[in-house]
């Protein structure tokens, strides 16, 4: 745990440092790649283990994108990816250079690698959305924080951004229940989309038309398959993934102690009412990660609240684990994440029509446990 904080605290200053030449922050059709390819190569000696976060975010976003990247440092554009004081990147492409990117230890993490990743292609931060006073307070600002007044807003804002840095005292969001979501080292799920649209990656020419559900759409690196929203899986995202559990009117509570817990509720009653859980165990393949759902009858609405947090690495955001119930409508939007017990933000009550509803634990999963309760309200089911 000494070692965690050391490199979180370390990390607060460091971390998503942005290398800016140029006050402008913009997001142009210049600065795109061309044929959606980056390129970019390591100086020599460049730790594995950072080798190795990149080579996952380039993976990632390879399997979100139709974005290539190639190692090649001939390239007449290329990223030099280097262990420089920080982890900073220019903004997008600069034309004719080998511009410079840097990943250092104390903000090593692959979500870092991927913000970083995610600058050179030429997205801005969360932040410099030309709408973020809706959401955010943001009373002094550097460099990291002007607003930039070329980013494109093609998705809504998301709290749960990879793209938005941590709560301050100065940078706090404007409903506190999101204290703990801004800083995420999550990807969300609108930031593919935000790159997919900035790209221009789709599958409008693919002879086949997938009918997507709750929140999928059709794979821009696979047209034949769609990219699901936390929970789901399967071609058209209609399988669910995770255990399923059956609420009922009655609040039910679900302890989930790690991967050797024998406290896994799997009842089959009510009716067309599932619950779903799994947890993640990999924190930096979050998409693999494990989810909690479950369905009940159509029309009801679904109430979940979590009753305990144990071990869960809590500071001022939820980037290394959490607790995400997924109340809201829009399957594709981050929900409040928690991680820390000691206020009254965690143990609120979410309620959604969603069916199912999905419950996310993400992070470390041997230490952290948690216990929650769910029920449903029944909707009118009998006029007809
Ligand atoms: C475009 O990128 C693809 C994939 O990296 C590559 O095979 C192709 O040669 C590139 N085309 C041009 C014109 O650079
Ligand atoms: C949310 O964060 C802000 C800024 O750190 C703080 O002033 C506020 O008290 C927090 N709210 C809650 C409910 O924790
Ligand atoms: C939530 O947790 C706080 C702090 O432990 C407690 O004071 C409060 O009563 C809890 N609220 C509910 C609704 O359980
Ligand atoms: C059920 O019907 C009542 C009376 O028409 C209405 O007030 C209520 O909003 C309905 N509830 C739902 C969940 O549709």
């Amino acid at each position: 745990m000494k070692v965690l904080l050391l490199l979180v605290s370390l990390a607060v200053g460091l971390c998503f440092g942005n290398q800016v030449r140029s006050k402008r922050q913009a997001l142009s059709d210049a600065l795109r790649w061309p044929n959606n390819t980056m390129n970019y190569y390591y100086e020599d000696g460049f730790p594995l283990e950072m080798q190795a976060m990149f080579r996952d975010a380039f993976n990632y976003l390879k399997s979100h994108t139709c974005l290539n990247f190639v190692n090649n440092k001939d390239a007449e554009n290329a990223v030099y990816i280097r262990n420089r004081v920080s982890c900073w990147s220019a903004l997008g492409m600069r034309s004719g250079e080998h511009q410079e990117l840097s990943l250092d230890y104390p903000c090593a993490h692959f979500g870092v690698a991927l913000h970083e990743t995610m600058h050179a292609l030429g997205i801005a931060h969360g932040q410099a959305r030309t709408d973020r006073d809706k959401y955010l307070i943001v009373e002094a600002e550097d460099h990291n924080d002007y607003i930039n007044e070329d980013t494109t807003l093609s998705v809504p804002f998301d709290y749960g951004s990879v793209m938005l840095y941590w709560r301050t005292e100065r940078r706090f969001p404007k409903d506190p229940e999101y204290n703990y979501t801004m800083g995420s080292l999550r990807v969300g799920f609108y930031d593919m989309i935000l790159l997919n649209e900035y790209y221009g990656c789709n599958c409008e020419k693919h002879p086949v038309k997938l009918d997507c559900k709750n929140g999928g759409y059709q794979n821009p690196a696979n047209c034949d398959e769609c990219t699901c929203t936390d929970g789901f899986k399967g071609q058209t995202c209609d399988e669910l993934d995770g255990h399923i559990l059956s609420a009922s009117t009655e609040w039910r509570p679900l302890y989930y102690g790690g991967p050797y817990s024998k406290t896994l509720e799997k009842s089959m009653a009510p009716k067309n009412v599932f619950f779903h859980v799994t947890v993640s165990t990999d924190y930096l393949q979050e998409v693999l990660s494990k989810k909690t759902l479950f369905q009940a009858p159509e029309g009801s609405t679904i109430e979940v609240r979590t009753t305990r947090l144990e071990g869960f690495f809590c500071h001022f955001t939820c980037d290394w684990n959490g607790v995400e119930l997924k109340y809201l409508t829009d399957r594709r939007m981050t929900s409040p994440l928690t991680c820390c017990d000691d206020d009254n933000l965690w143990n609120k009550t979410r309620s959604s029509t969603n069916n199912p509803f999905v419950i996310v634990k993400y992070g470390e999963d041997k230490g952290p446990r948690f216990q929650f309760e769910y029920r449903y309200l029944p909707g009118n089911l009998t006029s007809s």
